[in-house]
């Protein structure tokens, strides 16, 4: 990457990160996408997405998709970079750095169109933190015609040059429940004239946690995270109902599958031995982000040419990049995006992602379509 094109993307970068704006309101921002793209010349799919923008180089089969997101979090930034959010969003999970990588392939993909061997589609995808905008492209038609996928995260532990990938899952399947809990309110004096919705709420919070220990392989693994409880309002009254919520991770659909049957019949078994009802919740959040076991080692050898390519642990965060690759084949990396010892992670209010990390993440995506484009031609 040539030292003026690598200063014009740390430019549009720090322009970006200083107008966050939320999931589904990336208003501005998709504007301020459009008029990049079309001034590169590339054409803009009219693909009616309320937020966010589908674009085409190239032309013909196959298709390749790249993949970068463009929301930000309702943090207030607390970084103190000269380009901090003049708002009271944060691009505290880099998508910033993501869109700008996008746009700086797309214009080295223009360049060479006469030369692609097949199309490249830019998907700039929104709404990633609230895990709609994934759903959205694929309701509006933006894998249509689509061979492979690829995207990537930026990852601060590791270091700008790196690139870090696995076949199978790289990031967790997320589940959100929320379980409600109806007893019978009764005085503390005389529990047995009631249902007790709080021992049947913490007998149930026992209890799940031998899901993860008594069902799953030692050799295999989840996480499941009982995060908040409400119940009652005073020392000696029973309460009527209450609640409790939280989370569950996996990264194999059959621990998934097995996890989530295991917590029902608890929730279920436990209630019904107390005399209570509970009714479980799940929230709309994304599968195991699972990389295709063919294309992946292909793309790690691949990207060889342009980054030091590690093989890493699956990280336990989710990403709504799996609905893709519930649907074809995708590659999902981490780009290393700052590697300090104390760097804060993702959606904290002072995380940083250092614009060093802006070749990788663009031959990332530059490298590995003209890949996947000949690999799918010839197949
Ligand atoms: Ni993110």
């Amino acid at each position: 990457m040539t030292k003026d094109f690598y200063g014009k993307l740390a430019a549009i970068r720090h322009e970006i990160h200083q107008h966050p704006e939320i999931s589904e309101r990336e208003v501005e921002t998709t504007a301020y996408l459009k008029k990049k793209i079309s001034d590169l010349g590339i054409r803009i799919l009219d693909s009616q997405l309320p937020t966010g923008l589908i674009a085409e180089i190239g032309q013909g089969q196959p298709i390749i998709a790249l993949r970068a997101d463009i929301d930000a979090l309702p943090i207030k930034e607390k970084t103190g970079l000269a380009y901090a959010s003049q708002n009271e969003a944060m691009h505290a999970c880099g998508h910033d750095f993501h869109q700008t990588s996008l746009l700086g392939a797309a214009e080295l993909l223009k360049q060479r169109e006469a030369e692609l061997s097949g199309t490249v589609r830019l998907i700039f995808q929104p709404a990633e933190e609230n895990f709609q905008g994934g759903h959205q492209v694929i309701a509006a038609g933006g894998l249509e015609g689509v061979s492979a996928i690829i995207g990537y995260h930026n990852n601060p532990h590791l270091k700008p040059g790196q690139l870090g990938l696995r076949s199978g899952a790289i990031m967790a399947g997320v589940e959100q429940f929320e379980v409600r809990v109806k007893g019978s309110s009764a005085h503390a004096a005389r529990p047995d004239l009631g249902i007790d919705t709080v021992l049947t709420i913490t007998t149930m919070v026992n209890s799940l946690q031998s899901i993860i220990a008594r069902t799953v392989s030692p050799f295999d693994s989840a996480v499941l995270s009982v995060t908040h409880i409400d119940a009652g309002t005073t020392w000696n009254v029973l309460p009527d109902s209450g609640f409790f919520e939280g989370t569950i991770r996996t990264f194999n659909p059959e621990i998934r599958q097995q996890v989530l049957e295991r917590f029902n019949t608890i929730v279920k078994n436990t209630a019904e031995q107390f005399g209570a009802q509970a009714e479980i919740k799940w929230g709309n959040s994304p599968r195991v982000t699972y990389n295709d076991e063919q294309l992946t080692p292909l793309i790690f050898e691949n990207s060889k040419k342009f980054a030091e390519v590690l093989e890493v642990e699956p990280s336990t965060g989710g990403e709504d990049f799996a609905a893709y690759q519930e649907k074809i084949p995708g590659v999902f990396a981490f780009v290393g995006s700052n590697g300090d010892e104390h760097a804060a992670d993702w959606h904290h209010d002072d995380f940083i992602v250092k614009d060093e990390a802006l070749p990788v993440a663009v031959n990332y995506y530059v490298e590995n379509a003209l890949f996947l484009l000949d690999y799918y031609q010839k197949s």
